[in-house]
C-alpha cells in the first residue's frame, strides 16, 4: 500500500554534500504515491542542478523568491499553501539557525514560514556544527515550533569525521514522512502510557534506578497522538521533550508512578506499560545523608529493599479494565520469560525486548522487538523507536479492536 498516495509534499533542498541523495528522495517519496515539487537555495545548486530536479519530480524548481516568471506560474504563497507537508532534506546548520530564528530572506525560508503544513528537516553537517551549542539551542527552538526533526544519523561523514550529523538515508526519511501521515487508528481512544525509568530513594542525595531513557515510551506516546489517541504520558526522570499534543505527568518513584496511572486509567481503552520500574525500593528513606562508616574496617553496606507496586499487573487486575500491553526487558530465554510475563500479570501483549543487544534496549535510538498474545507472535526487525512505534500502535489498535468485537 503507498503510504503518500495523493500527497502533496514540497521538498526544500539546501546547501549540503548530502544535496546528491534529494534526486533519490524524490523517486521514493513519488513510488509512496506522493506529488513532489522541489525548492533549492542558492548554496544547494552548486551541489546538483535544478535540472535534475525538474526531471525527476516533473515540475519546474522554484529557486527565487524574486523571480517575476516564477511568481507568475505559482507564488511563492501558493505554493506554501499547496504543500501538505514541507521536508527541507538536507537542512544545513545554517538554514537551521535562520529558520529558528524566523529569518525570511529566502524563498525556503518564506515558505516555511508561509506554510500551514507540517515542517521536517532532516539535519546534515558535520558532527562539530551539529553538537555546537548554537545550533543544539536552535534545533530545541524547532522543536519547540513543532518542526519534527529527522536525524541525523552517526557515521562516516564526507569530511572524515565520524559522529552524528549524518542525513538519514532515503528509506528512513521516507518512512518519517510516511508517519506524518498515519491511518486514524486510535480516533477517539484515550491511551495512557509509562515511560522511563522510576527513582528510588536512599537518602535526600541518592537513589537506585536503571538506564532507561525514556525514548521508546515517548515514541509510542507521539505514534499514538498522531493515530488520533488522545495520551496521558506517565513519565519517570527523562531529558526528553514532551511530544506535541500529549498530556505528561512527571513522577519518581514506583509509588508515585502507581498513584498517577491509577487517578486517570478507569477512563482509558489502552494502557501502555513500557517504564522501566524498579521492581524494589529501600525499605527506609533516609532522613540525611548516608555517611561512610569511619569506626569499623567493614567496607560493606547493607541495604533492605522491599518490593515495589506491580503497576501493570495492577491495572489488568482491574474490574472495568483497559486492553493491557506491557514490556518484557529480557537478557536471555527472552520469549519464554515474556511469555510467563504475560500470563502471571495478566497482560493482552507483551513485547518483548532482548536488552542484551546495547543497539536495541535501554537507551538506544533503534530497537527489535516481538509481540506475543493469546494467538499472536510478531516480530519487528531493528529500526527506529519512531518506526517501531508507528508499527506497533497500528496492531496494539487492531488487537483492540479484535477484542471489543468478540
Ligand atoms: O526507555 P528506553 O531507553 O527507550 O528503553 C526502552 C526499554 C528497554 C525500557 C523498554 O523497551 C522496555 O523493555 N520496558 C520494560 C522495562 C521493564 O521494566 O521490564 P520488566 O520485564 O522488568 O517489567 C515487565 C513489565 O512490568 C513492564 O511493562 C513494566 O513496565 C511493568 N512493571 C514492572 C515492575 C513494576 N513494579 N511495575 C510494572 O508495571
Amino acid at each position: 500500500m503507498q503510504c503518500l498516495a495523493n500527497k502533496r509534499i514540497l521538498l526544500g533542498i539546501t546547501g549540503g554534500v548530502a544535496a546528491y541523495k534529494s534526486a533519490e528522495l524524490v523517486r521514493r517519496l513519488q513510488d509512496q504515491g506522493a506529488e513532489v515539487r522541489v525548492v533549492m537555495t542558492r548554496g544547494s545548486q552548486q551541489f546538483i542542478t535544478p535540472l535534475t530536479l525538474q526531471a525527476l519530480s516533473g515540475h519546474p524548481v522554484s529557486t527565487d523568491l524574486l523571480d517575476p516568471a516564477a511568481e507568475a506560474a505559482m507564488g511563492h504563497i501558493e505554493l506554501a499553501r499547496w504543500a501538505e507537508l514541507v521536508l527541507v532534506a538536507p537542512a544545513t546548520a545554517d538554514f537551521m539557525a535562520r529558520l529558528a530564528h524566523g529569518h525570511a530572506g529566502d524563498l525556503l525560508t518564506t515558505l516555511c514560514l508561509a506554510t500551514d503544513a507540517r515542517v521536517m528537516l532532516a539535519p546534515a553537517m558535520n558532527q562539530a556544527m551539529w553538537s555546537n551549542p548554537a545550533t543544539q539551542r536552535n534545533q530545541e527552538v524547532l522543536r519547540g515550533q513543532g518542526v519534527a526533526l529527522l536525524g541525523p544519523a552517526v557515521g562516516l561523514q564526507a569530511c572524515g569525521d565520524n559522529g552524528p550529523g549524518r542525513m538519514l538515508e532515503v528509506p528512513e526519511l521516507v518512512d518519517g514522512v510516511c508517519r506524518a501521515f498515519p491511518e486514524p487508528v486510535l480516533n477517539g481512544k484515550r491511551v495512557m502510557i509509562t515511560a522511563g525509568p522510576t527513582r528510588e530513594a536512599l537518602d535526600p542525595v541518592r537513589y537506585l534506578s536503571n538506564h532507561s531513557s525514556g525514548k521508546m515510551g515517548f515514541a509510542l506516546a507521539e505514534a499514538a497522538s498522531h493515530a488520533g489517541a488522545e495520551v496521558v504520558l506517565v513519565s519517570g526522570p527523562t531529558s526528553l521533550p514532551c511530544p506535541a499534543g500529549v498530556t505528561r505527568i512527571d513522577v519518581e518513584s514506583a509509588q508515585s508512578m502507581l498513584e498517577a496511572v491509577h487517578q486517570r486509567v478507569i477512563d482509558c481503552d489502552l494502557f501502555i506499560a513500557c517504564a522501566a520500574v524498579a521492581d524494589y525500593r529501600p525499605a527506609t528513606v533516609q532522613e540525611h545523608k548516608i555517611k561512610k562508616s569511619v569506626d569499623t574496617d567493614d567496607d560493606a553496606l547493607q541495604l533492605t529493599l522491599v518490593r515495589n507496586p506491580d503497576i501493570v499487573a495492577s491495572v489488568a487486575a482491574l474490574k472495568q479494565r483497559p486492553f493491557v500491553v506491557g514490556f518484557a526487558a529480557e537478557t536471555r530465554d527472552v520469549l519464554s520469560y515474556a511469555a510467563d510475563k504475560r500470563m502471571r500479570k495478566g497482560l493482552d501483549l507483551i513485547v518483548a525486548n532482548d536488552v542484551s543487544d546495547t543497539e536495541i534496549g535501554f537507551n538506544s535510538d533503534d530497537n527489535a522487538v516481538t509481540v506475543l498474545g493469546e494467538n499472536l507472535e510478531q516480530s519487528f526487525a531493528q529500526v527506529s523507536k519512531q518506526s517501531l512505534s508507528h508499527s506497533l500502535i497500528t496492531l496494539f489498535a487492531q488487537q483492540l479492536d479484535a477484542k471489543t468485537t468478540k
